[in-house]
């Protein structure tokens, strides 16, 4: 046994926490046995079992046989520690587990550390420029350390960002500093460990706009969030003898001109090296923060996470590419002479010789270094860019000294899906890559043009796969932070876009379920409840809010009659709205939250709650089948959408779900299998056809090669997701239309059901984190082999496989601790399995098609009935219209222009069928 990834608040090793809410979690792997049978976890101020302040002794789990869930006892995905431990600490801890055979481990002791105590008063007071707050400052403190340190640490924030350094050296190695959260609600203050040395010391720092101070979202107005630098600084300084020096930000701090004479998080940033900041040096002078909203850090850490190699495009002088769309900045090593202007421009695409840049709007997207002479590595300190290729203007490093820095939140990547397809194996690689580019503190749209927003609607349809591909429990606890914090404002809507910054659109559906939604699947996949209690009051909010106003409205239970974003960007109708009705996809995703909510409140035991949002969301269902469906049980509204929405939910009459199931699949062969869907239909569209037993037309759309499909991107060269289906155009031009993305992971939704269908792993409700695993893999000839593990709190989850002739070779690990219901291809009854490894090989022959409600197309394509075809009607063969190839038989005979007579179609179907048996 091997015990390891031992997480606090979902985060390793973090440093500078609020000391209560404390919550442990841990990866059981190599174990022996089935399940955890006893647990200890120690709790200490060093890390030695002499130094305990907590020990819970040796506990004894209690599992559910049939979902593998605990009961009681330790559990690793979520253990609260039960008692509260110092501020300003470094707290270790480290656990023991036993299996059921025997095998034991400890694992190694691990840490965190406390920030200061909640209302602790704060030595240091805030302070700003003298200077105006259109010169950006650096602040500057000496002080003396003339005996032995046990350590010193220093609690800081700067806004809008900040960049400390002790003694010339950076401090810690984290960027964009204290990085995007609701400033108005709350400011994330951090702690950082301080090396100091014996004698002299010189603290400085420097302050950019960023996010709080610069421009940023969508409307041009003066920042939303401060018009002043601040800076809070207090420093502890721990010695040898047990003394303590503590000191913090005064009037006495030195301020100068920072070499950093401009920055914005869209347009970049300006160094010039010239400017000497401590020729012209003033005093601080007393600045504006509110000391009530300070809060220790709750976001994980945002950091460079891997670097890139770059190479000359050829043909573009002084235009480098990174091979890979990426999000951060360029460091170059710069010897030009003093007074060079070096200029960077960054773009995600090249045309005709020339950067593309027209898709940034007005993000003007560069960064100018003005030389002194000196030779160093050079990079921006407030800013980034999405990119993959950069133009030097003025100067020109050699490529091999040039690297591109990769900024992202700190995320494990915990799910790993390759196949047999290296298209669909690079589709995943642009997935994950679209996820590292936007998860920057917040979740965003997109990396690279005037936007770079919180968007809820993305995060809502994305949040499935992201946690499937990465840990990101942490990052989406602090993104729900600012969601519920914006919401407060305003009355239970929820925004569009947290942080609000300007942007006040509100309370639209598929947008706003992000307070329901995203909750609800952080707490799927890591099995802690945490999120669900701190997001249920806004997702009760929420849910009363719209109920509000489709009383307003007069439309009952329906919410049919607010302004909505509908099926954003979809293909079909003729605005960006897509062409299913808003009502239908408001009305369902009301649905949807209220039915969450109640499931929050049944894990969280607030019965009452619990009856109240189960009613709401049967009635809802009620008035959303009544409205949409016509008596005798049509669906009514015709689109993709529509159907894959309307499927997927089981918002259906009773007896009805077949019904929609085939309109469905029609929807998708008459258009060709092409998809149509926007952000609301496409990542349920692959979903819905699965369940209603059209995974072949599921992997179709997922296969295809042409626009508009996620292969087609791939074709085109994309290193990342687009924002459209066609940003650019299969001719190579960009949408006319604009608002053209190349790094927008929305659609990379798609992963979610390439997890849960390709491989068939998926988080039961009973017993979510992976403790109960639900596993029904849907194999597919077109794939020779699939390969997914999933991390879990008992190590891999693993499924595998590949084709062997007639038979399908399945490879599958079940986790210790987990159990699994299994539920075989071959259609065998399910089974369930606990920790091991097992194989089976399936009976699956390569059947040809079935008949009747096979299409001609499908017909044709298998070798031996297009020979039947050809024996029994050689004039079909020749007669089908190629508009008609994707009809069924059955369809093909009920077309007024039908090729078949119906005498002829059941004489093949009783052929094909023949042929079967
Ligand atoms: C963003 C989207 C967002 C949408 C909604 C766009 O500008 O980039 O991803 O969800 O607006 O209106």
């Amino acid at each position: 046994m091997r015990i390891s990834r031992l997480q606090t608040n979902h985060m390793i090793c973090p440093m500078g926490i609020a000391e209560d809410g404390l919550r442990f979690s841990f990866q059981i792997a190599e174990a022996e046995g089935i399940c955890q049978k006893q647990s200890r976890i120690q709790v200490a101020t060093a890390p030695d079992e002499t130094a305990c302040i907590y020990d819970t002794g040796i506990v004894v789990t209690v599992t559910d046989p049939a979902t593998g869930r605990i009961l009681s006892g330790i559990d690793p995905l979520a253990w609260k520690l039960p008692v509260s431990v110092a501020p300003r600490t470094r707290i270790w801890w480290r656990v023991w587990v036993c299996s059921d055979t025997g095998d034991s481990a400890w694992s190694d002791w691990t840490w965190f550390e406390t920030a200061k105590a909640a209302g602790e008063e704060w030595q240091a007071k805030p302070v700003t420029t003298p200077f105006g707050q259109d010169t950006h400052p650096v602040f500057r403190r000496s002080f003396i350390v003339d005996k032995p340190v046990k350590q010193a640490r220093m609690y800081c924030i700067g806004l809008g960002e900040y960049e400390a350094s002790l003694n010339g050296e950076k401090l810690g190695d984290e960027v964009l500093q204290p990085g995007l959260h609701t400033y108005d609600s709350y400011l994330q203050y951090q702690t950082l460990e301080l090396p100091v040395k014996q004698g002299s010391n010189e603290l400085t720092f420097m302050l950019g706009d960023g996010w709080y101070k610069g421009r940023y979202g969508l409307k041009r107005l003066a920042p939303r969030y401060g018009n002043e630098y601040v800076l809070l600084a207090e420093i502890h300084v721990q010695y040898a003898d047990g003394s303590e020096d503590v000191f913090g930000t005064d009037e006495q701090w030195e301020v100068g001109r920072s070499p950093v004479t401009f920055d914005g998080i869209y347009d970049g940033e300006t160094i010039d090296m010239r400017i000497a900041p401590w020729d012209e040096v003033s005093q601080a002078v007393p600045g504006q923060l509110d000391m009530n909203l300070l809060t220790p850090r709750i976001s994980p850490k945002l950091r460079i996470q891997q670097r890139l190699s770059a190479v000359p495009v050829e043909g573009c002088p002084g235009v480098f590419d990174m091979r890979q769309n990426m999000v951060g900045w360029i460091a170059f090593r710069c010897d030009a002479p003093k007074d060079t202007v070096v200029t960077l421009r960054f773009a995600e695409l090249m045309r005709e010789g020339k950067l593309y840049r027209d898709n940034l709007r007005t993000a003007a997207c560069t960064f100018t270094y003005i030389s002194d002479g000196t030779p160093r590595m050079v990079q921006p300190h407030f800013t980034f860019f999405g990119f993959r290729y950069v133009e030097f203007e003025g100067w020109q490093p050699a490529a091999d000294q040039i690297h591109g820095c990769v900024i992202h939140s700190d995320m494990e990547q915990t799910g790993r899906l390759t196949t047999s397809d290296a298209k669909l194996n690079r589709l995943m690689d642009n997935i994950l890559w679209g996820q590292r580019g936007n998860f920057l503190d917040v979740p965003t749209d997109c990396p690279q043009r005037d936007e770079r927003m919180g968007w809820t609607g993305d995060i809502q349809i994305f949040s499935d796969t992201a946690l499937y591909n990465m840990d990101c429990t942490a990052f989406l606890e602090k993104f729900m932070r600012d969601l519920t914090e914006d919401q407060k404002q305003l009355n239970g809507s929820v925004p569009c876009v947290t942080p609000m910054t300007h942007y006040y659109l509100a309370g639209v559906a598929a947008w706003g379920d992000a307070v329901t939604i995203v909750p609800w699947q952080v707490y799927l996949h890591s099995g802690d409840k945490t999120i669900l209690r701190s997001s249920f009051e806004g997702m009760k909010a929420w849910v009363d809010w719209i109920k509000t106003q489709t009383a307003l409205d007069g439309t009952g239970d329906l919410w049919t009659a607010s302004p909505q974003l509908g099926d954003w960007l979809a293909l079909d109708g003729n605005s960006v709205y897509g062409g299913t009705d808003r009502g239908l996809i408001a009305t369902a995703y009301y649905y949807v939250s209220a039915s969450i909510t109640a499931k929050a409140a049944e894990v969280l035991h607030e019965q009452d709650a619990a009856d109240y949002y189960t009613k709401l969301a049967e009635r809802i269902k009620a008035a959303f089948i009544s409205e949409f469906f016509t008596p005798s049980g049509r669906l009514a509204v015709e689109t993709q959408t529509a159907c894959a929405v309307v499927s997927h939910l089981k918002l259906v009459p009773e007896g009805a779900q077949q019904r929609v199931d085939a309109l469905l699949k029609r929807k998708v062969l008459d258009a060709g299998v092409r998809l149509e869907t926007g952000f609301v239909g496409t990542p349920w569209l692959l979903p819905a056809l699965t369940s209603a037993g059209a995974a072949d037309l599921a992997y179709e759309l997922l296969l295809r090669e042409e626009y508009p499909g996620w292969l087609y991107e791939v074709n085109s060269g994309a290193t990342t997701v687009w924002e459209r289906w066609n940003s650019i155009e299969p001719d190579g031009s960009m949408n006319k239309d604009g608002m053209n993305s190349l790094n927008h992971y929305a659609y990379g939704s798609v992963a979610a059901w390439m997890y849960r269908t390709m491989a068939g792993i998926a988080p039961a409700e009973d017993a979510p984190g992976f403790h109960h695993i639900v596993c029904h893999p849907v194999p597919d000839r077109r794939i020779a082999s699939v390969s997914v593990e999933v991390d879990t709190c008992g190590g891999v989850c693993r499924v595998e496989w590949h084709w062997a002739g007639e038979q399908l070779a399945l490879n599958i690990d079940v986790p210790f601790s987990c159990v699994m219901d299994l539920q075989l291809p071959d259609g065998s009854a399910p089974k369930q399995l606990r920790t091991g490894q097992y194989s089976w090989c399936i009976d699956m022959p390569c059947l040809p098609p079935k008949g009747l409600d096979t299409s001609w197309r499908e017909l044709m394509a298998d070798e031996e009935t297009h020979a039947v075809l050809e024996r029994l009607f050689p004039r079909a063969i020749k007669g089908v219209a190629f508009q008609n190839e994707m009809y069924t038989l059955r369809q093909l005979t009920e077309s007024p222009f039908a090729e078949l007579n119906r005498d002829e179609v059941t004489l093949l179907d009783a052929e094909i069928k023949n042929r079967q048996r």
